[in-house]
C-alpha cells in the first residue's frame, strides 16, 4: 500500500526556479517509507550533515497536512531536536515514517 506525499515548494520573490533539476511536487511511496526517502525520490534536496543517521537535526520539515496520521515523536527524535536547537514543531524527515498522505514543506525549498 502506498501514500502520496505532496511538497510545497516556493522560491523567494525575484528568484528564478531552477527547473533543470525538475523536482516533483508529489510522489508515491510505500507506507512505512522514511520521509527523507520520499523527498529524495521527488528530487528535492534534504538538509543533512549526518547522512540521515539521526544526529544533526537539519532534516526538519514542516508537516502541512496529515500530521495527525504520523506516529508520535520518539524520545530519540525529541532529543535530537533539543540537542541541535531545532524548532520542536518540525519533524525530522530521516526519523519520520510515512503512514498516510502528507503535504510537507521545508524552509529552504
Ligand atoms: S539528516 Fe541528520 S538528523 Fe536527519
Amino acid at each position: 500500500m502506498d501514500a502520496q506525499v505532496h511538497f510545497q515548494v516556493s522560491s523567494p520573490a525575484g528568484c528564478e526556479t531552477d527547473t533543470s533539476k525538475n523536482p516533483s511536487s508529489a510522489t508515491r511511496v510505500p507506507i512505512g517509507s522514511a520521509l527523507s526517502d520520499a523527498i529524495a525520490q521527488a528530487g528535492l534536496p534534504l538538509a543533512s550533515a549526518c547522512g540521515s543517521d539521526g544526529i544533526c537535526g537539519r532534516c526538519g520539515v514542516t508537516i502541512l497536512v496529515g500530521g495527525s496520521t504520523l506516529a508520535a515523536e520518539t524520545d530519540e527524535e525529541v532529543r535530537i531536536k533539543s540537542r541541535n536547537r531545532i524548532d520542536p514543531k518540525l519533524r525530522l524527515a530521516c526519523r519520520t515514517l510515512v503512514t498516510a498522505d502528507l503535504e510537507i514543506t521545508a524552509s529552504y525549498w
